[in-house]
């Protein structure tokens, strides 16, 4: 089974569609087993109500790819969870193949890749390697943060057409044509995420950062047409891990099931 249908009868079983950012603040190189053991207390609590883990540099810097994360990969499988990395690939295809092919190794279903390094010598081997080991590129399409629109937003000319597009427009188009799995707007951004999801047509689910602390609200971004609510703080720095994630994903499959 592919990581598509994977993530999707997770979260349909489960009736949850919240991925956890586990993230977690800079921590000295010497608390590493602190790090790695909050980590786990985390994933412990809040495994029901999740379907899928995404890691980011936050773990993978401190604990090591092939070291320390192996034992939080290893309890993302235990739990029937999905891992995403938030690699955001952005390099020539050479290095961007020799990267994907270390983070499918270490057990990754599927990570994320930015579009702006485009398809020939760029993202093309990396979608090669997933489809081969039947893993999973989510592409960066609008980012969450205050300045996505100097990048993402910008107004460009279409090679294809000469028109003037809307960047992050050209690059579901993109996420379209290469094949890709998801596509991440930001969940601050609800009026791009229903552009974006006009655009793909119901073809390619939107994955959604940017809940809580970032400033993005549960239900606009569903509304909007989000699938997946990517969320970190407002569980992992809860007083309550279990308690918060409960609460955000019975909100977020109530609103996604019976529309709110
Ligand atoms: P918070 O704590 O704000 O964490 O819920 C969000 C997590 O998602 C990452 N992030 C993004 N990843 N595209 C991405 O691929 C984005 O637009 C984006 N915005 C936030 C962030 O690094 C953190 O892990």
């Amino acid at each position: 089974m592919g990581y598509r249908e994977k993530i999707e009868e997770i979260a349909k079983n489960k009736q949850t569609n919240i991925v956890l950012a586990l993230d977690f603040p800079f921590e000295r190189p010497e608390n590493r087993q602190f790090l790695i053991e909050r980590a786990e207390r985390v994933l412990d609590a809040v495994h029901p109500y999740i379907c899928a883990v995404k890691i980011n540099h936050h773990l993978i810097l401190p604990l090591g790819l092939f070291d320390g994360l192996q034992r939080l990969l290893r309890k993302t499988r235990e739990k029937g969870l999905v891992a995403i990395v938030d690699s955001k690939i952005n390099d020539i295809g050479e290095t961007n193949w020799v990267i994907a092919e270390y983070y499918f190794t270490a057990g990754f279903d599927a990570l994320i890749a930015n579009p702006f390094v485009g398809w020939e010598e760029g993202l093309k081997p990396v979608f090669e390697i997933a489809k081969k080991n039947q893993k999973g590129v989510l592409l960066l399409t609008y980012m969450s943060h205050k300045g996505a629109g100097e990048g993402y937003g910008q107004t460009v000319v279409d090679a294809e057409t000469g028109f003037n597009k809307p960047q992050y427009y050209l690059f579901a188009l993109k996420a379209l044509k290469w094949g890709a799995d998801g596509v991440v707007v930001g969940a601050t951004y609800p009026e791009k995420i229903k552009e974006i999801n006009e655009v793909l047509g119901g073809k390619i689910p939107i994955y959604s950062p940017g809940i809580g602390p970032q400033g993005g609200i549960i239900e606009a971004a569903l509304r909007a047409g989000a699938r997946f609510l990517i969320v970190g703080r407002a569980i992992t720095l809860a007083e309550n891990p279990a308690e918060s994630a409960e609460k955000i994903r019975n909100l977020a499959w109530q609103c996604l099931t019976a529309r709110c």
